[in-house]
């Protein structure tokens, strides 16, 4: 078990003003920032990110989608804190996200599901590592 995460507020979420509310309720279930950052990936970097669904029909819709507009990229802490944001988050098809759940609340489509989390403790590390130096955590 680790006790950190990785997390995106996708482009979706941020064009719809909903990164304060989303972070707001990331804190209050009790995770802690460790790095954060917004800023904007091209399209060369969220093909990059996104590489283990390369051959996935859906990859150059996601790849767009990603790289349309700012999103805020942060590195959390909690105990579990993998397993415990997977369900803080909710199913990746909001339609299936349970009451509550931040995509419940904030996301409109599969595609466009206003947040990421890391599926396992190794790509959380990979993820964080994507975006952020060792200088930039706290
Ligand atoms: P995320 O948790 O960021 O990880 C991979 C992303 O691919 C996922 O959220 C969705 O946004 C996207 N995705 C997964 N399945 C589909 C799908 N069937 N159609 C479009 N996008 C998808």
């Amino acid at each position: 078990m680790s006790n950190r995460t990785f997390t995106m507020v996708k482009p979706d979420a941020t064009s719809k003003g909903y990164t304060g509310g989303i972070l707001d309720q990331i804190l209050n279930a009790g995770f802690t920032i460790k790095a954060m950052k917004w800023t904007r990936l091209t399209e060369e970097q969220a093909g990059e990110f996104y590489a283990v669904h390369k051959e996935r029909p859906f990859y150059p819709e996601l790849v767009k989608f990603m790289s349309s507009g700012p999103i805020v990229a942060a590195i959390l802490e909690k105990d579990n804190a993998v397993a415990d944001f997977r369900k803080l988050i909710g199913a990746t098809n909001p339609a299936q996200a349970e009451e509550g759940t931040i995509r419940k609340k904030y996301a409109a489509s599969m595609g466009e599901n206003a947040v990421h989390g890391s599926d396992s403790d190794e790509n959380a590390g990979i993820e964080g590592d994507f975006f952020f130096s060792k200088l930039e955590r706290f």
